[in-house]
């Protein structure tokens, strides 16, 4: 990307997982290490932009130059990021746990006689799809990201239609890959209008200078 291809740009990123609590020492979570969501914030911040990054939580250190909010619920991710708006590039690539439990308690559940608790989940909600479809101050420019572990493409196009979002980039993430927690991905990037473009397996750094040139490209910038 050229340095200050992105100047006077907004650009909102989400990152990492979701802890959604069942009591105050549990909590149900997505596999996410943050760090293609990180990569992204940080290659967008090399290109002149001023970013916004929403992070779960994560082990790894904030991106130089990036105004980090960590946040740890669904909810709270959903929050921070109508909070940051307006913004001219939203890209989603926080795993957010689709469900929470529905009643958190204040104590910590006990073990006992009567075998495991039930736990009743309820649907969190979907930060991509929300601001995707928002009437107004949507970004122009939405990007959401689809792990799948097969038929990548087609649940790819099925997600844009479904969330209204503008790009998605899938990975395959079944086991076999070793993109979960790794240093390496697979992507494929697929537009509104079906269509595919596969990249080769690069560093998670170079596919987020690559994502960010695109989206300079599809922005104008
Ligand atoms: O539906 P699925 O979880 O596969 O969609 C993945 C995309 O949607 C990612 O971009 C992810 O960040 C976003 N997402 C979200 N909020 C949710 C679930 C997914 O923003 N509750």
């Amino acid at each position: 990307t050229a340095p200050g291809a992105l100047a006077g740009r907004h650009v909102l990123v989400t990152s990492g997982p979701t802890h959604e609590p069942i009591d105050p020492v549990r909590y149900i979570a997505n596999r996410s290490s943050g760090k293609q969501g990180h990569a992204i914030a940080a290659a967008a911040a090399q290109a002149g932009a001023r970013v916004t990054l929403v992070s779960g939580p994560v082990t790894l250190p904030d991106p130089p130059g990036v105004a980090v909010v960590r946040v740890e619920t669904a909810r709270a991710m959903l929050a921070a990021v109508e909070a940051a708006l307006p913004a001219d590039i939203a890209v989603f690539a926080a795993a957010v746990a689709d469900w929470r439990p529905a009643a958190e308690t204040g104590e910590k559940i006990k073990k006992g006689p009567g075998g495991p608790p039930g736990l009743a989940l309820t649907e969190n909600p979907d930060i991509l799809a929300t601001i995707a479809q928002r009437a107004a101050g949507r970004p122009p420019l939405v990007v959401g990201f689809a792990a799948e572990t097969q038929a990548v493409v087609d649940n790819a196009r099925a997600k844009i239609a479904r969330k209204g979002c503008d790009l998605i980039v899938a990975n395959d993430v079944s086991a076999a890959t070793g993109v979960m927690g790794g240093d390496r991905n697979t992507v494929l990037l697929v537009g509104r209008d079906g269509s595919v473009e596969t990249w080769p397996t690069l560093d998670k750094d170079e596919v987020a200078r690559r994502l960010v040139a695109r989206l300079a490209a599809l922005a104008g910038a």
